[in-house]
Protein backbone atom coordinates (compact mmCIF):
# COMPACT_ATOMS: atom_id res chain seq x y z
CA UNK A 1 0.00 0.00 0.00
CA UNK A 2 1.26 3.29 -1.47
CA UNK A 3 2.22 5.39 1.76
CA UNK A 4 0.49 8.68 1.31
CA UNK A 5 2.95 10.25 4.14
CA UNK A 6 6.50 9.43 2.65
CA UNK A 7 8.69 10.64 -0.30
CA UNK A 8 11.76 9.15 -1.06
CA UNK A 9 14.79 11.76 -2.40
CA UNK A 10 17.83 9.05 -4.26
CA UNK A 11 20.90 11.66 -4.37
CA UNK A 12 22.51 10.69 -7.87
CA UNK A 13 24.24 14.13 -8.93
CA UNK A 14 27.44 13.91 -7.67
CA UNK A 15 30.98 13.41 -10.05
CA UNK A 16 32.42 10.40 -8.16
CA UNK A 17 35.49 11.91 -8.23
CA UNK A 18 37.18 9.52 -6.37
CA UNK A 19 36.33 6.63 -8.73
CA UNK A 20 38.83 8.26 -11.41
CA UNK A 21 36.53 7.04 -14.34
CA UNK A 22 35.30 7.86 -17.25
CA UNK A 23 31.83 6.02 -16.17
CA UNK A 24 29.68 7.97 -13.76
CA UNK A 25 30.16 6.14 -10.32
CA UNK A 26 26.36 5.16 -9.64
CA UNK A 27 26.49 3.35 -13.19
CA UNK A 28 29.46 1.09 -11.97
CA UNK A 29 27.64 -2.49 -12.06
CA UNK A 30 27.46 -4.57 -8.63
CA UNK A 31 26.36 -7.71 -8.77
CA UNK A 32 25.25 -7.35 -12.31
CA UNK A 33 23.82 -3.67 -12.08
CA UNK A 34 24.16 -0.23 -11.90
CA UNK A 35 25.07 0.46 -8.12
CA UNK A 36 22.34 3.07 -8.21
CA UNK A 37 19.56 0.61 -9.03
CA UNK A 38 20.27 -1.20 -5.86
CA UNK A 39 19.01 1.56 -3.95
CA UNK A 40 16.15 2.18 -6.66
CA UNK A 41 15.17 -0.88 -6.07
CA UNK A 42 15.06 -0.11 -2.02
CA UNK A 43 12.76 2.65 -2.31
CA UNK A 44 10.93 1.31 -4.32
CA UNK A 45 9.64 -1.33 -1.62
CA UNK A 46 8.84 1.26 0.73
CA UNK A 47 6.11 2.26 -1.80
CA UNK A 48 6.57 5.97 -0.88
CA UNK A 49 3.71 8.30 -2.55
CA UNK A 50 7.06 10.48 -4.38
CA UNK A 51 10.16 9.41 -5.56
CA UNK A 52 12.68 12.30 -6.91
CA UNK A 53 16.05 11.45 -7.92
CA UNK A 54 18.51 14.42 -8.68
CA UNK A 55 20.85 13.93 -11.29
CA UNK A 56 23.40 16.32 -12.75
CA UNK A 57 27.13 14.66 -13.79
CA UNK A 58 26.82 12.84 -16.47
CA UNK A 59 22.63 13.30 -16.48
CA UNK A 60 21.75 11.50 -19.70
CA UNK A 61 23.10 8.41 -18.70
CA UNK A 62 22.43 8.15 -15.34
CA UNK A 63 18.45 9.87 -16.19
CA UNK A 64 18.30 6.75 -18.63
CA UNK A 65 18.82 4.21 -16.05
CA UNK A 66 17.00 5.56 -13.20
CA UNK A 67 13.66 5.77 -15.71
CA UNK A 68 14.66 2.32 -16.30
CA UNK A 69 15.17 1.06 -12.84
CA UNK A 70 12.22 2.65 -11.19
CA UNK A 71 9.67 4.44 -14.06
CA UNK A 72 7.92 7.07 -12.67
CA UNK A 73 10.69 8.52 -10.54
CA UNK A 74 10.60 12.40 -10.46
CA UNK A 75 14.14 13.36 -12.28
CA UNK A 76 15.40 17.02 -10.60
CA UNK A 77 18.37 18.33 -12.43
CA UNK A 78 20.75 19.68 -9.95
CA UNK A 79 22.18 23.36 -10.80
CA UNK A 80 25.41 24.32 -10.54
CA UNK A 81 25.54 25.19 -6.64
CA UNK A 82 27.27 21.64 -5.24
CA UNK A 83 26.32 19.80 -2.67
CA UNK A 84 23.93 17.30 -1.07
CA UNK A 85 22.17 19.94 0.59
CA UNK A 86 21.63 22.16 -2.40
CA UNK A 87 20.40 18.20 -4.28
CA UNK A 88 17.80 17.84 -1.20
CA UNK A 89 17.06 21.58 -1.73
CA UNK A 90 15.81 21.20 -5.26
CA UNK A 91 13.90 17.94 -5.20
CA UNK A 92 11.83 19.34 -2.45
CA UNK A 93 10.82 21.97 -4.21
CA UNK A 94 9.42 19.28 -7.18
CA UNK A 95 6.95 17.88 -4.05
CA UNK A 96 3.75 19.37 -4.29
CA UNK A 97 3.98 22.71 -2.13
CA UNK A 98 1.63 21.04 0.29
CA UNK A 99 3.52 17.89 0.98
CA UNK A 100 4.16 17.99 4.74
CA UNK A 101 5.24 14.40 5.64
CA UNK A 102 8.25 12.40 5.74
CA UNK A 103 11.23 12.65 3.54
CA UNK A 104 13.68 9.92 3.21
CA UNK A 105 16.91 11.29 1.60
CA UNK A 106 18.96 7.99 0.37
CA UNK A 107 22.58 8.25 -0.88
CA UNK A 108 22.47 6.99 -4.13
CA UNK A 109 26.01 4.90 -3.50
CA UNK A 110 25.32 2.97 -0.48
CA UNK A 111 23.81 0.44 -2.02
CA UNK A 112 23.34 -2.48 0.49
CA UNK A 113 20.80 -1.22 2.51
CA UNK A 114 17.86 -2.92 2.42
CA UNK A 115 14.40 -1.73 3.00
CA UNK A 116 13.81 -4.14 6.42
CA UNK A 117 16.14 -1.67 7.83
CA UNK A 118 14.82 1.27 6.04
CA UNK A 119 11.28 1.02 7.25
CA UNK A 120 12.40 0.25 10.96
CA UNK A 121 14.42 3.66 10.85
CA UNK A 122 11.59 5.33 9.46
CA UNK A 123 9.17 3.95 12.33
CA UNK A 124 11.48 4.72 14.81
CA UNK A 125 11.56 8.10 13.42
CA UNK A 126 7.61 8.48 13.44
CA UNK A 127 7.30 7.21 16.74
CA UNK A 128 9.62 9.77 18.42
CA UNK A 129 8.24 12.15 16.80
CA UNK A 130 11.88 13.55 15.81
CA UNK A 131 12.14 16.36 13.22
CA UNK A 132 15.75 15.01 11.61
CA UNK A 133 17.05 11.06 12.05
CA UNK A 134 20.14 9.79 10.76
CA UNK A 135 21.41 6.38 10.42
CA UNK A 136 24.76 6.27 12.04
CA UNK A 137 27.40 3.21 12.45
CA UNK A 138 30.46 2.47 14.16
CA UNK A 139 33.60 1.84 11.91
CA UNK A 140 37.00 0.56 13.23
CA UNK A 141 38.45 3.09 10.20
CA UNK A 142 35.80 5.72 9.69
CA UNK A 143 37.84 7.74 7.47
CA UNK A 144 36.25 9.96 4.63
CA UNK A 145 32.95 9.63 6.30
CA UNK A 146 31.26 12.44 8.05
CA UNK A 147 31.27 12.32 11.70
CA UNK A 148 28.20 12.21 14.13
CA UNK A 149 29.47 14.55 16.79
CA UNK A 150 27.43 14.20 20.58
CA UNK A 151 27.51 16.49 23.07
CA UNK A 152 28.60 15.86 26.93
CA UNK A 153 25.30 14.16 27.73
CA UNK A 154 25.82 11.70 24.38
CA UNK A 155 23.24 13.47 23.05
CA UNK A 156 23.27 13.84 19.01
CA UNK A 157 24.50 17.45 18.00
CA UNK A 158 25.79 17.55 14.57
CA UNK A 159 27.36 16.16 11.55
CA UNK A 160 31.72 17.57 10.67
CA UNK A 161 32.43 16.17 7.61
CA UNK A 162 35.68 14.87 7.95
CA UNK A 163 37.48 17.46 5.79
CA UNK A 164 36.29 20.25 7.76
CA UNK A 165 36.60 18.19 10.97
CA UNK A 166 38.94 19.09 13.80
CA UNK A 167 41.97 15.95 14.74
CA UNK A 168 39.66 14.97 17.94
CA UNK A 169 36.54 15.01 15.81
CA UNK A 170 38.10 13.15 13.45
CA UNK A 171 38.87 10.34 16.51
CA UNK A 172 35.02 9.75 16.56
CA UNK A 173 34.52 6.39 15.32
CA UNK A 174 30.30 6.70 14.94
CA UNK A 175 30.01 7.89 11.33
CA UNK A 176 27.08 9.73 9.37
CA UNK A 177 25.68 6.92 6.65
CA UNK A 178 24.38 9.53 4.35
CA UNK A 179 20.46 8.25 5.03
CA UNK A 180 17.95 10.69 6.43
CA UNK A 181 14.25 11.16 7.17
CA UNK A 182 13.32 14.66 8.12
CA UNK A 183 9.43 16.40 8.47
CA UNK A 184 9.44 18.33 5.19
CA UNK A 185 8.47 21.26 6.78
CA UNK A 186 11.25 21.18 9.30
CA UNK A 187 13.70 20.85 5.77
CA UNK A 188 12.35 23.39 3.64
CA UNK A 189 13.19 26.02 6.58
CA UNK A 190 16.44 24.70 7.29
CA UNK A 191 17.82 24.73 3.78
CA UNK A 192 17.42 28.09 3.01
CA UNK A 193 19.72 28.44 5.82
CA UNK A 194 22.45 26.76 4.27
CA UNK A 195 25.55 28.26 3.56
CA UNK A 196 28.80 26.91 1.20
CA UNK A 197 30.96 28.14 3.97
CA UNK A 198 33.41 24.77 4.43
CA UNK A 199 35.93 23.25 2.95
CA UNK A 200 34.28 21.83 0.07
CA UNK A 201 32.56 24.97 -0.82
CA UNK A 202 29.40 22.71 -0.86
CA UNK A 203 25.69 23.29 0.63
CA UNK A 204 25.87 19.91 3.29
CA UNK A 205 22.98 18.11 3.51
CA UNK A 206 24.18 16.98 6.81
CA UNK A 207 24.13 21.02 8.22
CA UNK A 208 20.63 20.82 8.70
CA UNK A 209 21.20 18.47 11.64
CA UNK A 210 23.03 20.91 13.26
CA UNK A 211 20.67 24.03 12.29
CA UNK A 212 17.77 22.09 13.45
CA UNK A 213 18.99 21.19 16.62
CA UNK A 214 19.85 24.97 17.39
CA UNK A 215 16.84 25.80 16.78
CA UNK A 216 15.44 23.36 19.41
CA UNK A 217 14.41 20.40 17.46
CA UNK A 218 14.85 16.73 18.29
CA UNK A 219 16.64 15.12 16.12
CA UNK A 220 18.33 12.10 16.67
CA UNK A 221 21.12 9.20 15.38
CA UNK A 222 20.18 5.72 15.13
CA UNK A 223 23.02 3.04 14.90
CA UNK A 224 22.33 0.83 12.36
CA UNK A 225 22.92 -3.20 13.56
CA UNK A 226 25.43 -3.98 11.37
CA UNK A 227 28.01 -1.29 10.12
CA UNK A 228 28.02 -2.93 6.46
CA UNK A 229 24.93 -2.25 5.67
CA UNK A 230 25.09 1.37 5.11
CA UNK A 231 29.17 0.83 3.60
CA UNK A 232 29.41 3.72 1.03
CA UNK A 233 31.10 3.57 -2.33
CA UNK A 234 33.66 6.49 -3.04
CA UNK A 235 36.25 4.55 -5.05
CA UNK A 236 37.32 0.97 -6.06
CA UNK A 237 38.74 -0.60 -3.53
CA UNK A 238 34.82 0.22 -1.22
CA UNK A 239 33.48 -1.09 -4.85
CA UNK A 240 35.07 -4.23 -4.60
CA UNK A 241 34.81 -4.79 -0.68
CA UNK A 242 31.11 -4.15 -1.10
CA UNK A 243 30.27 -6.17 -4.58
CA UNK A 244 32.32 -9.40 -2.16
CA UNK A 245 29.78 -8.79 0.89
CA UNK A 246 26.82 -8.45 -1.24
CA UNK A 247 28.17 -11.79 -3.35
CA UNK A 248 28.77 -13.26 0.15
CA UNK A 249 25.18 -12.53 1.08
CA UNK A 250 23.84 -14.16 -2.70
CA UNK A 251 25.38 -17.26 -2.45
CA UNK A 252 24.20 -18.21 1.43
CA UNK A 253 20.81 -16.75 0.06
CA UNK A 254 21.24 -19.68 -2.54
CA UNK A 255 22.99 -21.77 -0.51
CA UNK A 256 20.27 -21.94 2.37
CA UNK A 257 17.45 -22.59 -0.53
CA UNK A 258 19.17 -25.97 -1.47
CA UNK A 259 22.12 -25.07 -4.09
CA UNK A 260 25.49 -26.92 -3.28
CA UNK A 261 28.32 -24.18 -3.51
CA UNK A 262 31.63 -25.61 -2.72
CA UNK A 263 33.76 -22.57 -2.33
CA UNK A 264 31.76 -19.43 -1.73
CA UNK A 265 34.93 -17.36 -2.14
CA UNK A 266 35.61 -18.09 -5.36
CA UNK A 267 32.12 -18.19 -7.04
CA UNK A 268 30.32 -14.88 -8.01
CA UNK A 269 26.49 -14.83 -8.61
CA UNK A 270 24.44 -11.36 -10.18
CA UNK A 271 21.54 -10.30 -8.24
CA UNK A 272 19.76 -11.83 -11.17
CA UNK A 273 20.38 -15.05 -11.51
CA UNK A 274 17.80 -18.06 -10.65
CA UNK A 275 19.20 -21.54 -9.56
CA UNK A 276 17.09 -24.34 -8.94
CA UNK A 277 17.41 -26.62 -5.62
CA UNK A 278 20.40 -29.13 -5.69
CA UNK A 279 22.57 -27.63 -8.25
CA UNK A 280 26.06 -28.15 -7.37
CA UNK A 281 27.89 -25.16 -8.46
CA UNK A 282 31.87 -25.98 -8.29
CA UNK A 283 34.80 -23.25 -7.99
CA UNK A 284 35.83 -20.51 -9.90
CA UNK A 285 31.92 -19.96 -11.33
CA UNK A 286 30.84 -16.97 -12.10
CA UNK A 287 27.30 -16.57 -12.72
CA UNK A 288 26.36 -13.58 -14.57
CA UNK A 289 22.71 -11.56 -15.57
CA UNK A 290 19.86 -13.38 -16.08
CA UNK A 291 21.51 -16.92 -16.14
CA UNK A 292 19.15 -19.78 -14.76
CA UNK A 293 19.92 -22.93 -13.71
CA UNK A 294 17.60 -26.20 -13.21
CA UNK A 295 17.75 -28.90 -10.79
CA UNK A 296 20.81 -31.13 -10.65
CA UNK A 297 22.89 -29.46 -12.93
CA UNK A 298 26.72 -28.92 -12.11
CA UNK A 299 27.88 -25.96 -13.52
CA UNK A 300 31.95 -25.59 -13.22
CA UNK A 301 34.49 -25.88 -12.06
CA UNK A 302 36.27 -22.09 -14.05
CA UNK A 303 33.26 -21.52 -15.86
CA UNK A 304 31.71 -18.38 -16.75
CA UNK A 305 27.88 -18.04 -17.53
CA UNK A 306 26.12 -14.60 -19.00
CA UNK A 307 22.82 -14.56 -19.47
CA UNK A 308 22.45 -18.92 -19.95
CA UNK A 309 19.96 -21.22 -19.39
CA UNK A 310 21.30 -24.53 -18.28
CA UNK A 311 18.70 -27.46 -18.41
CA UNK A 312 17.64 -30.10 -15.75
CA UNK A 313 21.12 -32.47 -14.73
CA UNK A 314 23.15 -30.77 -17.56
CA UNK A 315 26.89 -30.63 -17.10
CA UNK A 316 29.04 -27.50 -17.93
CA UNK A 317 33.01 -27.67 -16.83
CA UNK A 318 35.18 -24.91 -17.75
CA UNK A 319 33.06 -23.53 -20.02
CA UNK A 320 32.57 -19.35 -21.40
CA UNK A 321 29.10 -19.67 -22.28
CA UNK A 322 26.82 -15.99 -23.09
CA UNK A 323 23.79 -16.11 -24.09
CA UNK A 324 22.80 -19.91 -24.58
CA UNK A 325 21.12 -22.53 -23.33
CA UNK A 326 21.86 -25.77 -22.67
CA UNK A 327 18.94 -28.81 -22.48
CA UNK A 328 18.42 -31.27 -19.64
CA UNK A 329 21.04 -33.60 -19.45
CA UNK A 330 23.35 -32.11 -21.90
CA UNK A 331 27.28 -31.68 -21.19
CA UNK A 332 29.68 -29.01 -22.25
CA UNK A 333 33.32 -28.74 -21.47
CA UNK A 334 35.77 -28.87 -21.03
CA UNK A 335 37.34 -26.04 -22.51
CA UNK A 336 34.38 -24.36 -24.82
CA UNK A 337 33.44 -21.21 -25.81
CA UNK A 338 29.69 -20.83 -26.61
CA UNK A 339 28.74 -17.49 -27.95
CA UNK A 340 24.93 -16.13 -28.22
CA UNK A 341 22.75 -18.30 -30.11
CA UNK A 342 24.20 -21.50 -29.11
CA UNK A 343 20.88 -23.90 -28.60
CA UNK A 344 22.17 -27.31 -27.69
CA UNK A 345 19.21 -29.81 -27.16
CA UNK A 346 18.50 -32.63 -24.19
CA UNK A 347 21.82 -34.61 -23.90
CA UNK A 348 23.45 -33.41 -26.87
CA UNK A 349 27.68 -32.60 -26.24
CA UNK A 350 29.74 -29.32 -26.78
CA UNK A 351 33.17 -31.20 -25.96
CA UNK A 352 36.44 -29.76 -25.62
CA UNK A 353 37.69 -26.89 -27.46
CA UNK A 354 34.65 -26.23 -29.55
CA UNK A 355 33.39 -22.76 -30.16
CA UNK A 356 29.92 -22.24 -31.24
CA UNK A 357 27.78 -19.24 -32.41
CA UNK A 358 24.21 -19.22 -33.52
CA UNK A 359 24.29 -22.85 -33.70
CA UNK A 360 20.83 -24.82 -32.94
CA UNK A 361 22.49 -28.74 -31.80
CA UNK A 362 19.22 -31.23 -32.00
CA UNK A 363 18.93 -33.42 -28.99
CA UNK A 364 21.79 -36.52 -28.76
CA UNK A 365 23.81 -34.50 -30.85
CA UNK A 366 27.64 -34.02 -30.22
CA UNK A 367 30.35 -32.09 -31.61
CA UNK A 368 32.97 -33.48 -29.23
CA UNK A 369 35.93 -32.38 -30.28
CA UNK A 370 38.36 -29.47 -31.71
CA UNK A 371 35.63 -27.51 -34.36
CA UNK A 372 33.93 -23.88 -34.76
CA UNK A 373 30.03 -24.39 -35.50
CA UNK A 374 28.45 -21.19 -36.56
CA UNK A 375 25.36 -20.02 -38.33
CA UNK A 376 24.48 -23.87 -38.24
CA UNK A 377 21.63 -26.28 -37.37
CA UNK A 378 21.89 -29.86 -36.68
CA UNK A 379 19.45 -32.40 -36.50
CA UNK A 380 19.14 -34.89 -33.61
CA UNK A 381 21.96 -38.03 -32.77
CA UNK A 382 23.94 -36.74 -35.16
CA UNK A 383 27.85 -36.64 -34.48
CA UNK A 384 30.36 -34.32 -36.28
CA UNK A 385 33.37 -35.26 -36.26
CA UNK A 386 36.76 -34.04 -34.41
CA UNK A 387 38.19 -30.94 -35.82
CA UNK A 388 34.72 -30.17 -38.18
CA UNK A 389 34.50 -26.34 -39.19
CA UNK A 390 31.55 -24.89 -40.67
CA UNK A 391 33.00 -22.04 -42.86
CA UNK A 392 30.44 -19.38 -42.63
CA UNK A 393 31.91 -16.16 -43.73
CA UNK A 394 32.42 -15.61 -47.39
CA UNK A 395 34.20 -12.40 -46.66
CA UNK A 396 31.28 -10.14 -47.13
CA UNK A 397 28.19 -12.30 -45.86
CA UNK A 398 27.80 -14.83 -43.57
CA UNK A 399 25.91 -18.21 -44.43
CA UNK A 400 23.94 -20.95 -42.87
CA UNK A 401 24.94 -24.81 -42.41
CA UNK A 402 22.07 -26.94 -42.38
CA UNK A 403 23.18 -30.34 -40.90
CA UNK A 404 20.26 -32.98 -40.85
CA UNK A 405 19.67 -36.12 -38.05
CA UNK A 406 21.56 -38.92 -37.38
CA UNK A 407 24.44 -37.45 -39.81
CA UNK A 408 28.36 -39.14 -38.87
CA UNK A 409 30.70 -36.38 -40.57
CA UNK A 410 34.27 -37.66 -40.73
CA UNK A 411 37.04 -35.77 -38.91
CA UNK A 412 38.48 -32.88 -40.41
CA UNK A 413 35.36 -31.69 -42.35
CA UNK A 414 34.74 -28.29 -43.70
CA UNK A 415 31.20 -27.30 -44.72
CA UNK A 416 31.50 -24.29 -46.84
CA UNK A 417 28.13 -22.80 -46.31
CA UNK A 418 25.10 -22.09 -47.78
CA UNK A 419 25.46 -26.05 -47.48
CA UNK A 420 23.00 -28.40 -46.08
CA UNK A 421 23.64 -31.98 -45.65
CA UNK A 422 20.43 -34.71 -45.60
CA UNK A 423 19.08 -37.28 -42.90
CA UNK A 424 21.87 -40.28 -42.16
CA UNK A 425 24.59 -38.88 -44.83
CA UNK A 426 27.97 -39.66 -43.83
CA UNK A 427 31.19 -37.68 -44.80
CA UNK A 428 34.78 -39.05 -45.17
CA UNK A 429 37.68 -37.64 -43.32
CA UNK A 430 38.89 -34.15 -44.68
CA UNK A 431 36.13 -33.59 -46.60
CA UNK A 432 35.32 -29.74 -47.95
CA UNK A 433 31.85 -30.06 -48.56
CA UNK A 434 30.59 -27.49 -51.18
CA UNK A 435 27.54 -28.93 -52.38
CA UNK A 436 24.67 -30.15 -50.83
CA UNK A 437 24.53 -33.62 -49.94
CA UNK A 438 20.97 -35.90 -50.34
CA UNK A 439 20.11 -38.23 -47.56
CA UNK A 440 21.79 -41.48 -47.16
CA UNK A 441 24.92 -40.13 -49.03
CA UNK A 442 28.37 -40.83 -48.67
CA UNK A 443 30.38 -37.41 -49.34
CA UNK A 444 34.16 -37.61 -50.45
CA UNK A 445 35.94 -35.04 -52.35
CA UNK A 446 39.55 -35.73 -50.97
CA UNK A 447 42.45 -36.54 -54.19
CA UNK A 448 43.23 -40.48 -53.87
CA UNK A 449 46.87 -40.59 -51.58
CA UNK A 450 49.79 -41.19 -53.54
CA UNK A 451 52.89 -42.91 -52.26
CA UNK A 452 56.49 -41.71 -54.05
CA UNK A 453 58.75 -43.92 -52.92
CA UNK A 454 62.34 -42.95 -52.47
CA UNK A 455 61.38 -39.32 -52.63
CA UNK A 456 63.15 -37.90 -49.15
CA UNK A 457 66.40 -39.81 -50.28
CA UNK A 458 66.39 -38.32 -53.35
CA UNK A 459 65.57 -34.48 -52.57
CA UNK A 460 66.24 -34.37 -48.80
CA UNK A 461 69.69 -36.57 -49.04
CA UNK A 462 71.67 -36.14 -46.07
CA UNK A 463 68.79 -35.57 -43.85
CA UNK A 464 68.02 -37.45 -40.34
CA UNK A 465 64.71 -38.13 -42.77
CA UNK A 466 66.68 -40.04 -45.28
CA UNK A 467 68.30 -41.59 -43.30
CA UNK A 468 65.69 -42.82 -41.39
CA UNK A 469 64.22 -44.02 -44.27
CA UNK A 470 67.75 -45.57 -45.68
CA UNK A 471 67.71 -47.97 -42.03
CA UNK A 472 64.23 -49.09 -42.34
CA UNK A 473 64.84 -50.32 -45.96
CA UNK A 474 67.97 -52.10 -44.71
CA UNK A 475 66.57 -53.69 -41.99
CA UNK A 476 63.72 -55.18 -43.99
CA UNK A 477 61.39 -55.19 -47.42
CA UNK A 478 59.25 -51.85 -47.45
CA UNK A 479 55.56 -52.16 -47.65
CA UNK A 480 53.97 -52.16 -50.70
C1 LIG B 1 28.24 12.11 2.41
C2 LIG B 1 27.93 12.89 3.69
C3 LIG B 1 28.78 12.27 4.82
C4 LIG B 1 28.46 10.81 4.95
C5 LIG B 1 28.60 10.07 3.62
C6 LIG B 1 28.02 8.67 3.76
C7 LIG B 1 27.42 15.19 3.02
C8 LIG B 1 27.91 16.58 2.98
N1 LIG B 1 28.27 14.29 3.53
O1 LIG B 1 29.61 12.33 2.15
O2 LIG B 1 28.50 12.94 6.04
O3 LIG B 1 29.29 10.21 5.93
O4 LIG B 1 27.88 10.75 2.58
O5 LIG B 1 28.19 7.88 2.63
O6 LIG B 1 26.29 14.93 2.66
N2 LIG B 1 25.39 14.15 -4.50
C9 LIG B 1 24.48 14.93 -5.16
N3 LIG B 1 24.77 16.23 -5.40
C10 LIG B 1 25.93 16.81 -4.98
C11 LIG B 1 26.86 16.01 -4.27
C12 LIG B 1 26.56 14.69 -4.03
O7 LIG B 1 23.42 14.44 -5.57
O8 LIG B 1 26.13 18.00 -5.25
C13 LIG B 1 25.09 12.72 -4.26
C14 LIG B 1 26.16 11.78 -4.79
O9 LIG B 1 25.84 11.35 -6.11
C15 LIG B 1 26.08 10.62 -3.80
C16 LIG B 1 25.61 11.27 -2.52
O10 LIG B 1 25.04 12.52 -2.87
O11 LIG B 1 25.14 9.66 -4.21
C17 LIG B 1 26.75 11.50 -1.54
O12 LIG B 1 27.73 12.31 -2.15
P1 LIG B 1 29.28 12.08 -1.86
O13 LIG B 1 30.02 13.15 -2.58
O14 LIG B 1 29.66 10.70 -2.09
O15 LIG B 1 29.31 12.42 -0.29
P2 LIG B 1 30.34 11.90 0.76
O16 LIG B 1 31.58 12.71 0.68
O17 LIG B 1 30.47 10.45 0.69
CA1 LIG C 1 29.72 8.89 -0.67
Amino acid sequence: MTDQNLAIIVLAAGQGTRMKSAVPKLLHPLAGAPIVAHVLATARALEAVHIVAVVRHERDLVATVVERELPGTIIVDQDEIPGTGRAVEQALAALPADFDGDVLVLNGDVPLLNADTLAAFLEQHRADAAEASVLSAVYDDPTGYGRVVRDAAGLFDRIVEQKDASAEERAIAEINAGIYAFGAAALRDQLANLTTDNAQGEKYLTDVIGLLRAAGSEVEAVPVSEPWLVAGINDRAQLSETAARLNALIVRGWQLNGVTIEDPATTWIDLAVRIEPDVTVRPGTQLKGATLIATGAIVGPDTTLVDCEIGENAEVKRTDATLAVVGAGASVGPFSFLRPGTVLGADGKIGAFVETKNANIGEGSKVPHLSYIGDATIGEHSNVGAGSITANYDGVNKHRTEIGSHVRTGSHGVFVAPVRIGDGVYTGAGTVVRKDVPAGALAVNVAPQRNIEGWVQAHRAGTAAAEAADAAEASGPAAD
